[in-house]
């Protein structure tokens, strides 16, 4: 995949500190051990320094010396995450006794570090829960200025060149917001342009997703992919956004034409929006299986700073990919 290259590339040339939460998972620590070797980031691990060593050494990880390794016992800023946390929090009902408490959870730990400028982008997710990942994430390191909700979108690189960019596509949100309101539509609209920018390397064009095509169909589910799409040509004139439209008016020419005559995006869209994250998540997972696509993901957007969860089924190379992919992100977030 020449696009991973590219980001690992990119990767290289600019260090970014990588936080990996789950510090004694295996998978994990043998992908932190390449990333090391390949000089594709800098990592942090999570854990405790002596266990994670002995792991490291007895599955002959050499590269793992490289890495920084925070352990929660001991670290001398542990007073500063806690307090950091308690700030944070506070005016949620959270007490200092439970602020002491979480600041040893290495998902809330690793949210810390992001929050106090002590790492640039995380990875966990290998033996904990999108929820358990999500949550802290949420609750320290939140969103960026102006967005108010967190997406997950995914690179799907499949073998029908005539479809999206080459046979390339982004569609989101498949990874987080349930039931997203018209506005948190927009902004996941305009979230995965940025990604699609920043990660896949081109210019999209947008096709908000529906069972109408341009008013074939009245409902209120209809009713608010329209309001959804004129609200996100709004915060972002500059990207190219249309619809309602099917499936097929925003991906077969043809049809895009008869359905949506005058569109520019209908039948020439490379990013897919759907309505809520049922459509979102059954759709990509039926591309990945039919189509046979690759699905790299869920990349997750709308973060002040990049986190990335891993499914739990992930491979070593699966973990390297995404820190790559977070790297690159983080670069992004500083330009
Ligand atoms: N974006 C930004 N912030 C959010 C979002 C969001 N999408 N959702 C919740 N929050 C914030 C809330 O504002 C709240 O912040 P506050 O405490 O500062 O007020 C905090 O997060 C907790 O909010 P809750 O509503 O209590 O959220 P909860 O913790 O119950 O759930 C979660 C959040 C876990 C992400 C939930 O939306 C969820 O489970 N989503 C689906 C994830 C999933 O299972 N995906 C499918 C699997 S992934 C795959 O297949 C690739």
């Amino acid at each position: 995949m020449d696009l991973l290259a590219g980001m690992i590339a990119k990767a290289k040339g600019n260090l970014q500190r990588i936080v990996l939460p789950e510090g004694l998972e295996e998978r994990t620590l043998k992908a932190a051990d390449i990333v090391l070797a390949e000089g594709i980031a800098n990592v942090i691990l999570i854990g405790h320094k002596a266990e994670i060593e002995a792991k490291a050494a007895s599955f002959g990880l050499k590269n793992i010396a490289k890495a920084q390794i925070l352990d929660p016992a001991t670290d001398a800023k542990m007073s500063t995450y806690t307090n950091l946390l308690f700030d944070l929090r506070k005016s949620k009902g959270m007490t200092i006794e439970e602020a002491t408490k979480l600041a040893q959870n290495p998902l809330y730990l690793g949210c810390l570090l992001i929050k106090n400028g002590d790492a640039d982008g995380e990875v966990a997710g290998a033996m904990n829960a999108t929820g358990n990942v999500l949550r802290p994430a949420f609750q320290i390191v939140k969103t960026l200025p102006g967005i108010s909700v967190v997406s997950g979108a995914f690179l799907m690189f499949t073998n029908t060149p005539e479809y999206g960019e080459n046979g390339l596509l982004v569609f989101a949100d498949c990874a987080v917001s349930p039931n997203p309101t018209a506005a948190e539509l927009a902004q996941i609209a305009v979230c995965t342009g940025q990604t699609t920018r920043s990660i896949a390397g081109f210019e999209p064009r947008i096709a908000m997703l529906s069972f109408s095509s341009k008013g074939s169909a009245s409902h209120e589910f209809v009713d608010k992919v329209v309001e959804a799409t004129k609200l996100a040509k709004e915060m972002a004139p500059d990207m190219q956004i249309d619809g309602e439209l099917q499936a097929d008016a925003a991906l077969v020419p043809a049809v895009g034409q008869s359905k949506a005559p005058g569109s520019a995006i209908a039948g020439h869209a490379n990013v897919l929006v759907f309505p809520d994250l049922q459509a979102g998540n059954i759709g990509y997972k039926l591309v990945q299986r039919f189509a046979k696509a690759e699905a790299v993901g869920p990349i997750l957007q709308g973060m002040a700073a990049p986190i990335n969860d891993l499914s739990r089924g992930c491979s070593v190379d699966d973990i390297v990919k995404l820190i790559a992919i977070t790297a690159n992100q983080a670069i992004g977030a500083k330009k």
